[in-house]
């Protein structure tokens, strides 16, 4: 009966840190169900995750991983050993599927992980950072942090800053207001009224993206008027877009890029990189670095790449997206038998006390019956 207790405690524990896992646009597509002492499984709600550049749930495959790697790191802290299977099938509960099912086994031995705990300090910072570098040995030790994770994955760190590389990162953010399903997608998410700005929620605050007056007006004027968005492209926002994306890059300290065999099946490459990006975050976070994902760059050079890029897309971002692959191998040195899957912009905070936290659903709601 005790044991049952402590189990039920340290399972919601487990379940409230996975919850700060980060998800797409902050849509939180994952519920958690105790199904006994020792074991729970984790459902996914593709309608709760669908957005143009999910395809085939490739963002939510790396959130899932980010969640796993959350809660294996967690229950080291209570000597716990966690084993997960990912399982691929249609089992399924009205608008959830079961994605994984976690085991935990009791161990005087576990190793504990020096990450327990930092999941609570980890942020997307979307801001400018101060031009840092990311000292050699930090990223030794970020590598070794990472491979604990998964031993598949390459961890690769370079501030390119030749003419085809800016370019190359420059267009590929234009695609969230190029392609108007992609912009509308992430507005819906944006919350701006009071009610939405509530701590037990998903989607993204305005205070969160750090835009200034005029844009946060023109982002205003979008989600009231979505027919707007093609005129605002073409009449500056595509300008915008391509400027800020230099300026905060070139205000970094670069790349940290995740990358699988291409032997590896779509789903593990996904899961894999998320565990290990994970780490990355966590750890980059709690030494004092800043990080944010860049995964139009990335991962829509994956998506291509296994045939899974969203039809609407015209065929010059298509050839433009085949070629990324090259342009990542020369200015990061991947080997051949590799290709890109996740980007993370990193650098030092510049301004952490403009730090907003960003909201999630209250944990009773996110625990399955
Ligand atoms: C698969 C994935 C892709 C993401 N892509 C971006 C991105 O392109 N740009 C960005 O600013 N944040 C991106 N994020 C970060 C989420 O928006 C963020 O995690 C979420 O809003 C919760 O905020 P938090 O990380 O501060 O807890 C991504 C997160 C995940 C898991």
């Amino acid at each position: 009966m005790l044991f049952f207790f402590l189990m039920k405690n340290m399972l919601k524990h487990l379940i409230a840190a996975a919850q700060r896992a980060p998800s797409g646009d902050n849509c939180q597509p994952f519920k958690f169900k105790i199904e006994n002492e020792t074991t729970m499984s984790i459902w996914h709600s593709d309608q709760m995750a669908m957005h143009f550049f999910n395809v085939c749930n490739s963002a939510s495959y790396i959130s899932l991983g980010m969640v796993l790697e959350t809660i294996i790191i967690e229950a080291t802290g209570f000597n716990f050993e966690t084993h997960y299977d990912f399982i691929n099938s249609t089992e399924k509960d009205q608008e959830f599927a079961c994605w994984a099912r976690v085991h935990f086994t009791k161990k005087s031995d576990v190793k504990f992980d020096p990450l327990v705990g930092t999941y609570y300090g980890r942020w997307t910072s979307r801001m400018k950072y101060e031009n840092a570098q990311l000292p050699k040995e930090m990223y030794d030790e970020l590598v070794l942090q990472c491979k604990i994770a998964s031993t598949d994955i390459s961890i690769y760190h370079a501030k390119p800053t030749d003419k085809d590389f800016i370019s190359y990162l420059k267009t590929s953010e234009l695609y969230l207001w190029k392609y108007s399903q992609a912009a509308r997608d992430f507005l819906k998410m944006v919350r701006i009224s009071d009610s939405n700005k509530s701590e037990t929620r998903n989607g993204i605050k305005l205070a969160e993206l750090h835009l200034n007056l005029f844009e946060a007006f023109l982002l205003k004027m979008m989600m009231r008027c979505p027919l707007l968005i093609p005129f605002f492209y073409h009449a500056g926002l595509k300008k915008v877009t391509q400027l800020l994306a230099q300026k905060n890059y070139f205000n970094s300290a670069g790349l940290v890029i995740f990358c699988t065999p291409r032997s590896e099946i779509f789903e593990t490459s996904l899961i894999n990189t998320g565990r290990t990006s994970m780490r990355a975050w966590l750890y980059l976070n709690a030494n004092g670095y800043a990080v944010q994902p860049n995964t139009l760059a990335s991962l829509m050079p994956f998506q291509f790449e296994n045939n899974k890029i969203p039809t609407s897309v015209d065929i010059t971002d298509r050839n433009f997206l085949g070629t990324a692959a090259d342009l990542m191998k020369t200015y990061f040195k991947i080997s051949n038998n590799e290709h890109l899957v996740w980007a993370l912009r990193i650098g030092k905070s510049k301004d952490k006390n403009n730090y907003v936290r960003s909201s999630r659903f209250k944990l009773e709601d996110v625990i399955k019956k």
